[in-house]
């Protein structure tokens, strides 16, 4: 589902990831290791389509992301849900409506958009937040309502960038749940993260950056 193929990409005068070779398959948790500065970002960056690469290949879903053309950029996204440390929700919004914004951007009905609201919420066992705004949920929660809004449109691919970096090691746990329950719809979930000792436990595969090169996969 994502393929790099010796990948390189550079910032204006820093390498931020160089000849990145690895796969992972549908279906699977992948986490992505290493220090501060090791290219963890730049990878996700890459995938979005936020910066470009400069060599190699990137497949998502058999796509050569570099042939991806400008105007095509907001449907491949679409198939691609993101998580962030900082959660990124819309503070003048509900939980109900930070999580359906996605399908309204989709132009799916009102009916449509309750339905798959309801069922994800139930998921990420938020029912009974649906109507407070982020101000007034705590980091756990906000990190929920995010991970809900990336599952809703059932994306091929999940990002998170150190989803867990604000949170306790409890409810750090409960996010890696959320996201290995994520792979049972067929995604392949990528997250990068320092905390070895979170996800350890899990015995997932995990691939080690160091200074924008492969450690292992
Ligand atoms: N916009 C940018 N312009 C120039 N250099 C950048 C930019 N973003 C990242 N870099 C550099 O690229 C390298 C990889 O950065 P990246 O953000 O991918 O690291 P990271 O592993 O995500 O680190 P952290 O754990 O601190 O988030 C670093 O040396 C960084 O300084
Ligand atoms: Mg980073």
């Amino acid at each position: 589902m994502i393929k790099f193929e010796n990948v390189t990409a550079t910032y204006t005068e820093k390498v931020g990831i160089f000849n990145l070779s690895f796969h992972i398959p549908k279906g699977e948790l992948v986490f992505l290791m290493g220090p501060t500065g090791a290219g963890k970002s730049t990878v996700l960056k890459t995938i979005y389509k936020d910066i470009s690469i400069s060599g190699g290949e990137l497949f998502i879903n058999g796509e050569d992301v570099a042939k991806i053309r400008r105007r095509h950029i907001p449907n491949f996204r679409r198939k691609i849900g993101m998580v962030f440390q900082d959660y990124r929700l819309i503070p003048d919004r509900t939980v109900f409506e930070n999580i359906a914004l996605p399908l309204q951007i989709e132009g799916e009905s009102k009916k449509f958009i309750r339905d798959k609201v309801e069922e994800i919420m139930q998921k990420v066992d938020l029912e009974k937040r649906r109507s407070n705004y982020p101000s007034q949920l705590s980091g756990g929660e906000k990190q929920r309502v995010s991970i809900a809004r990336a599952l809703v449109k059932k994306p091929l691919v999940i990002l998170a960038d150190e989803p867990t970096g604000n949170l306790d090691p409890n409810v750090s746990d409960e996010i890696l749940d959320l996201l290995e329950i994520a792979t049972d719809s067929g995604a392949a979930v990528l997250m990068s993260t320092h905390n070895f000792p979170l996800i350890q436990p899990r015995k997932k595969r995990f691939i080690e950056l160091n200074e924008g090169r492969l450690l292992n996969s």
